[in-house]
């Protein structure tokens, strides 16, 4: 098929494609009912991902234009709608902003004729949510368990298939644990939620990274904890002051992999130690693994779950970083006397996460779909962390940054005199949204000095230009 395409044009490609298409189908120039090419054959003619052409397809499908049916790929419906079947998404960069920049964001889409905007904020890139391949699997669990799938789920802790498939991914990491231990959850938020609900009274000390995950902070901060902070750098916590921190404390909260928002990993030393000490002071560990397997060099290193003996380590999964958010699914093994309190707490706090999603995810794992979709989002990342790494060293040559082994986060230390505050207003004046350091702090004066930059949301072409951009905005606050 010749469809033509312009990369350098700005509109990403898949939308492109899904516009060819919908004109195509709107004009009759393809017949209702009629076969569309398979994805694989199409994206090969086109040179183009695989990605970009399911994903066009899903937005056709969307818009009641195309159907897909099971076995037999992809038809132009047999009916048009006559108005669209939905109201327009977004556009993907702006899928998922952080809620302070949500009122930016929006004006910036609204501003007429300037430059497109470029978010290094967010989660992954929602063009390589495997939006067809998903559809189908959702499709095809209705199809085999009906009604039954779209039940309250039996099972407040999780659908047993799930966890037993849970447990077998933990495996693969060194973590042994029966299906028992492993509670499926709304997402890796919610377990640390159901773990300060069971855990964590007012005025009770909890041990941060500093910086750490924002929202991790907030929450926290929420039920009343009282935060002590130990500072992060290349090989993570930095272990050896937690010793004086630590006693007294109800939990330690650490995000060992790719940590949000600096990329740095615990060593395997730290890690040891960090255990040791957790025995020691007898304090429960939070060990939140937001991103592990999104890993672009190096070797994994062992979880700290899987150096534990003793139940102390509450490990959190999930599959927002490496699938999608939206399913909203991830999980927390937990091992003693804490688990039936847990699931009390999941059954009381929202009756079960979605029945129909779960079974959805498990054989969508099952049947290796996860697998393959993981692999192409690392090839993805890997490459757009690089991207990122060339374009700073290009064009920020006087800022320090982190290159992280996996996850989605590099963390710039600005050049001196450079104030994050003001750096995210001139960014944003030139069409860059990013994070200011200060949200990863507990004194947010403390992060002035840094930006978060998430590189996997955006394509190369559009990295480059977003660096370029932000340049731009530290030469003008230099310059005043
Ligand atoms: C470190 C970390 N933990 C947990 C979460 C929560 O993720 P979810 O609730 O989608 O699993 C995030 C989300 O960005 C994160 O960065």
């Amino acid at each position: 098929m010749r469809i033509p395409l312009e990369p350098a044009s700005g509109v990403p490609l898949y939308r492109q494609l899904e516009r060819w298409f919908a004109d195509a189908i709107r004009s009759g120039a393809l017949p209702l009912g009629s076969r569309l090419p398979s994805t694989r054959g199409l994206a090969a003619d086109l040179g183009v991902s695989r990605v970009t052409v399911t994903t066009a397809f899903a937005e056709l499908e969307g818009s009641g234009l195309v159907v897909a049916a099971v076995g037999s790929g992809t038809r132009v419906a047999p009916v048009l709608p006559t108005v669209a079947a939905r109201p327009n998404p977004r556009p993907v960069a702006a899928a998922a902003p952080a809620p302070a920049a949500e009122a930016w964001v929006d004006a910036w889409a609204g501003r007429p004729g300037g430059p497109g905007l470029i978010a290094f904020t967010g989660v992954g890139d929602p063009a390589a949510y495997p939006v067809v391949e998903f559809g189908r699997t959702l499709r095809q669990v209705l199809a085999r368990e009906g009604a039954a799938a779209l039940s309250y789920a039996p099972h407040p802790a999780g659908d047993p298939s799930l966890r037993r498939t849970v447990t077998q991914l933990l495996a693969s990491q060194g973590i042994g644990v029966p299906p028992e231990s492993v509670l499926i959850t709304s997402g890796s938020q919610q377990a640390l939620a159901l773990v300060c609900q069971v855990l964590v009274r007012p005025g009770d000390t909890v041990v941060v990274e500093e910086p750490t995950y924002d929202l991790a902070l907030r929450l926290l901060t929420s039920v009343g904890a009282n935060l002590v902070g130990v500072p992060v750098d290349d090989h993570g916590m930095r272990v050896e002051q937690l010793a004086e921190v630590l006693p007294g404390s109800k939990l330690l909260y650490v995000t060992p992999n790719f940590q949000n928002p600096t990329g740095a990993t615990l060593s395997a030393a730290r890690r040891r130690a960090l255990l040791d000490l957790a025995r020691t002071h007898d304090v429960p560990v939070f060990e939140d693994d937001f991103a592990g397997d999104l890993r672009y060099s190096g070797r994994a290193t062992p979880a700290i779950k899987s150096l534990d003996d003793g139940g102390r380590v509450l490990y959190a999964g999930t599959f927002s970083k490496l699938l999608m958010p939206g399913l909203r699914i991830g999980y927390l093994v937990a091992e003693g006397a804490i688990r039936g309190r847990l699931v009390e707490a999941k059954q009381v706090t929202d009756l079960g996460t979605s029945l129909l999603l779960q079974r959805a995810l498990d054989r969508f794992v099952t049947v290796g779909r996860y697998q393959a979709n993981l692999r192409r989002t690392t090839r993805l990342y890997r490459e757009r962390r690089d991207v990122l790494k060339q374009a700073l060293e290009t064009h920020l040559p006087d800022a320090r940054f982190t290159v992280p082994a996996g996850g989605l986060f590099t963390w710039v230390t600005l050049p001196p005199g450079t104030r994050a505050d003001e750096l995210l207003v001139a960014a944003r004046d030139r069409g860059v949204d990013l994070a200011s350091g200060e949200r990863f702090y507990r004194n947010p004066d403390d992060g002035l000095s840094h930006i978060r930059l998430n590189f996997a949301v955006q394509p190369p072409g559009k990295i480059s230009e977003g660096i370029t951009r932000l340049a731009a905005a530290v030469e003008h606050l230099r310059g005043r």
